[in-house]
């Protein structure tokens, strides 16, 4: 049975709303392994090898498996794969549909194999709410509420959460709203552990017109030879990284957050690298460009990093398990230790195709469980009002740059709004993220400590349970007395 977060099959995914595509080694330069290598060295020391390469080996069977569904991926005269290039990847390796169109040509693929398919039982305008917990320790399936609100009780022997993404926890995300950490809130009740949450990877070019969410422009357009200028028209990547606009995402959102602080301005310009071929080669970014009165053909995009995708998430193995009897987690809520401390682009749709395959083949052989429900009642919803708070906090505490007593505030924050509302599922996944960042007092990938610029000598990962992550309360530095 599946069980979805929004109203209709897709909706609220940020699947859906990929644009660059999956990576996978298809060209004739490529292979598994060079993919596995550039996967790691992104990682930043953080990324477990075997994952690494368990993924890379199977990418090409999976975008075969989707065109066979009948994905649209493009493919040159000759019959090969057109490939995409994007950053800290060294060969072209991205498989795209209609141009920045992967993601919604991916899932509308998806959605009518699992409609067609007479095993799946899908409840559209069904909402999960929470774990049912088992009297012997593990999982014992959902809680849900129906289109009309009643609360349905669901046993299930084994329950796989495909949640995705925390980054609406943020005040500015590409995410949909609603991916709010609800896998590693309901699976650390259980006693999951939680791993990695401060690896929150923003992307360094959303486009910077006020929306909420925020729309993409693609990476995509970099490879194609996009530069990042500042309001002067100077590029300002160039001394910062040998690999420029193309340097690992975490350097160029770093980069870009100091111009937009600064006011130096940063702005994407595609007109001689895209120029007229934009409304046909990138038909989603040119969309919302248009929507915002920006023409990208003859005028470079306003651009800001924002909260993309979340690195950490519920400790799996690489079939998904989390260690708690009958629970599975797959997809970006699932921390295999395969993306480490920073995410090569385009390799989170090629995750949960890899492990996702994984989960459901372990899960065909798994012996059914006898359950022992215990009755528990979901956690309270974050009121508007302190889910705004949240998100403005999360964004200038955990975002591009941290510090120790920003993060001391945030956690402030966190505990002040849980004694006022309870202890919702928005607030455990941000102390988790807060946590983790506070603890790991190093700059590693995504994670950037103003109050400590360097990596460790040693890469360790991070684990928490509820009870430790509940347990850290860094000491928040006293306002400076004014001088006499
Ligand atoms: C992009 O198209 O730039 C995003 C791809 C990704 O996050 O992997």
């Amino acid at each position: 049975m599946v069980l979805l977060t929004g109203a209709r099959l897709g909706e609220g995914s940020s699947t859906g709303w990929a644009q660059g595509g999956v990576a996978a080694a298809l060209g004739p330069d490529d292979s598994p392994s060079l993919h596995a290598r550039d996967t790691i060295a992104a990682g930043a020391g953080l990324v477990d090898e075997a994952a690494a390469h368990l993924l890379a080996e199977a990418g090409p069977a999976e975008i075969e498996a989707l065109y066979a569904l009948g994905a649209p991926f493009e493919r040159e005269a000759d019959g090969s794969w057109a490939l995409s290039r994007e950053a800290a990847h060294s060969r072209a390796r991205v498989a795209r549909v209609k141009g920045d169109q992967a993601g919604a040509g991916i899932l509308a693929a998806l959605i009518e194999a699992v409609q067609a398919a007479p095993h799946i039982e899908i409840r559209e305008g069904w909402r999960a709410a929470g774990l049912i917990p088992d009297e012997q320790g593990g999982c014992a399936g959902v809680t849900a509420f129906d289109a009309g609100g009643a609360r349905h009780d669901l046993l299930a022997s084994d329950t796989v959460l495909a949640t995705g993404s925390l980054c609406g926890l943020y005040g500015v995300t590409t995410t949909p709203a609603s991916s709010q950490g609800q896998a590693l809130a309901w699976a650390a009740r259980l006693g999951a552990v939680i791993q990695d949450p401060e690896f929150v990877q923003f992307h360094p070019t959303a486009i910077d017109v006020g929306r909420d969410p925020a729309p993409l422009a693609t990476e995509a357009l970099r490879g194609e030879g996009a530069t990042l200028i500042d309001a002067k028209g100077h590029r300002f990547l160039r001394g910062v990284h040998s690999q420029a606009e193309l340097a690992p995402r975490d350097v160029v959102a770093r980069a870009v957050h100091r111009q937009v602080k600064t006011g130096r301005g940063a702005y994407l310009d595609a007109r001689a690298a895209v120029g007229d071929e934009f409304p046909e080669r990138f038909p989603a970014v040119f969309a919302a460009c248009r929507a915002a009165g920006i023409d990208p053909r003859v005028a470079p995009i306003p651009v800001a990093p924002a909260a993309h995708y979340h690195m950490g998430g519920v400790a799996t193995d690489t079939e998904g398990f989390t260690g708690v009897p009958g629970l599975w987690a797959v997809g970006e809520c699932a921390s295999t230790g395969v993306h480490g401390a920073n995410r090569l682009a385009s390799n989170s749709l090629l995750e949960g195709l890899v492990f996702g395959r994984r989960a459901a083949e372990a899960l065909a052989n798994a012996p059914q469980r006898t359950l022992k429900p215990v009755a528990a009642d979901p956690a309270p919803e974050l009121p508007g009002e302190a889910l705004g708070a949240l998100r403005a906090a999360m964004a200038m505490q955990a975002g591009v740059e941290r510090d120790g007593a920003g993060l001391a505030r945030l956690l402030e924050l966190i505990d002040t709004l849980e004694a006022a509302c309870g202890e919702a599922d928005a607030l455990i996944a941000a102390r988790f993220v807060a946590a983790g960042a506070s603890m790991r007092t190093e700059s590693r990938g995504g994670h950037f400590r103003s109050d400590h610029p360097s990596d460790s000598a040693v890469a360790a990962h991070t684990r928490l349970t509820l009870a430790e992550a509940r347990a850290v309360h860094p000491h928040i530095p006293p306002l400076a007395e004014p001088a006499e």
